[in-house]
């Protein structure tokens, strides 16, 4: 049985098709794409007309909290799974700081079993660096990646201990798997709540300096250049990473690096609310940082954006600011943001969306059939109405959480339709 698009104008990171196309998928595989296909009614299954639309390779996250095991409080891989293909999310990949931590094959299985069950996306796995995320011994990272595990990071935290972040990379070098380091040192951050400068002095709330962030990203770019191997640096916040890693990239080192949407849309002005949403670990900082992250998006500087979607309850988050937990909700905003911030200002155009959002991450962790619109691909299409204006409600999101600083914020660009498989995993009601 298969699907057909119809009037597809197909948006890749190499170009705008100039001609609505049809495309035609068949077992879980781009089959076609054609002026006009015709198909017998009885090998179908759907029509979808995407006339007026824009038809994308299905986005991809690199960089999702999905709390199961753990905390099903706050999100599940069911309800993680729905909020990302409400987002145009085809494949997400987990973060290991569950509970237990994704730092063995058992937990591996669980997850891709559960997601498998549950039939939205793809689900990948990454898999701890050290074990328990404590920092002090090496995962079984061959036994992890032959379970699924295509990355390996202590996300939520920095690998402190340099010795065991060059071993990880030397392994990960050998194995063909990619690091994904979070850059904070906790000895600089020493407990600071919001970024450091003269709002957190303002509000009196203490802050964590970009010298936390950056003498990470200038630790790790000197062990990949020292290796030649691979690193990937998270949720980059300031403008000085992204001088460092444009740097770098110059000398031919091999870093890539990732930012989200709260870090290109908002600034620490947005902590004045006391609105603990906008307690988000990297820091939100200053419009400098703001202006320096999207230009090195627009540049390649950073490969991709990712949302760190971090979901947490409202009793978790209905704290004090010093007390809440770290995180907020990206995987139904990134898409619209991203639109209304990057794309309708002109800073990046819809390929180079689409490749910072699909194939870029496809690329970096080797989804070799993903990331294209192209025959032989999976089936894997996010349908979007790049011109629809729509405003973020607390009501709207399908995530367990709501920790979203974004609620009441009109974005312009929503996702219509997503295809996973070749099947429609979710449409716009
Ligand atoms: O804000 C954050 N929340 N940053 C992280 O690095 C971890 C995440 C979480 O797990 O809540
Ligand atoms: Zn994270």
């Amino acid at each position: 049985m298969g699907l057909l698009i119809k009037n597809a104008v197909i948006v890749n990171a190499d170009k705008i098709w100039d001609k609505a196309q049809d495309i035609l998928c068949e077992d879980g595989k781009i089959t076609q794409i054609r002026p006009e296909i015709t198909v017998a009614d009885r090998h179908l299954h759907e029509i979808i007309d995407a006339a007026g639309k824009k038809v994308l390779p299905g986005l991809i996250d690199i960089h999702t909290h999905l709390r199961q095991p753990g905390r099903e409080d706050k999100e599940t891989i069911e309800t993680g799974s729905r909020a990302a293909v409400k987002g145009g999310f085809t494949s997400i990949m987990c973060m290991p700081n569950t509970n237990p931590v994704i730092d063995n094959a058992m937990v591996v299985e669980f997850i891709i079993r559960e997601a498998n069950r549950v039939g939205l996306c793809n689900v990948y796995p990454i898999g701890a660096i050290t074990k328990g995320q404590q920092d002090g011994e090496l995962t079984d990272m061959a036994e992890l990646k032959a379970s699924g595990c295509l990355a390996f990071s202590d996300d939520g935290k920095s690998v402190l201990n340099s010795r065991l972040f060059r071993l990880a990379m030397e392994y990960a070098k050998m194995l063909d798997v990619l690091i994904i380091e979070h850059c904070q040192d906790p000895l600089l951050s020493a407990g600071g709540v919001m970024n450091e400068g003269v709002v957190s002095t303002r509000l009196g709330l203490k802050g964590d300096p970009g010298i936390a962030e950056t003498v990470t990203v200038a630790r790790d770019i000197e062990i990949a250049l020292y290796l030649n191997a691979r690193v990937h640096l998270a949720h980059m916040s300031l403008k000085r990473s992204c001088e460092l890693i444009r740097f770098a990239k110059s000398q031919g080192i091999k870093v890539t690096a990732e930012a989200c949407p709260h870090h290109f849309v908002l600034t620490d002005e947005a902590c004045s609310s006391f609105d603990t949403s906008t307690k988000v670990n990297p820091p939100l900082r200053s419009q400098e940082d703001v202006e320096a992250v999207k230009e090195a998006i627009a540049d390649g500087t950073i490969d991709c954006i990712v949302t760190d979607h971090a979901p947490h309850t409202k009793e978790d988050k209905e704290v004090g600011f010093d007390g809440a937990p770290f995180g907020l909700i990206g995987l139904e905003t990134s898409l619209g943001l991203t639109m209304t911030e990057l794309v309708k200002p002109g800073i990046i155009d819809l390929p180079k969306m689409v490749d910072r959002m699909s194939s870029a991450p496809a690329r970096l962790v080797g989804l070799v059939n993903k990331g294209m619109i192209k025959p032989g691909f999976d089936a894997d299409i996010t349908i979007i109405d790049p011109d629809r204006e729509w405003t973020v409600t607390q009501e709207g999101f399908v995530s367990k959480s709501k920790n979203s600083p974004f609620i009441g914020r009109k974005l312009k660009g929503q996702v219509e339709y997503t295809v996973c498989g070749g099947k429609t995993v979710y449409r716009r009601a």
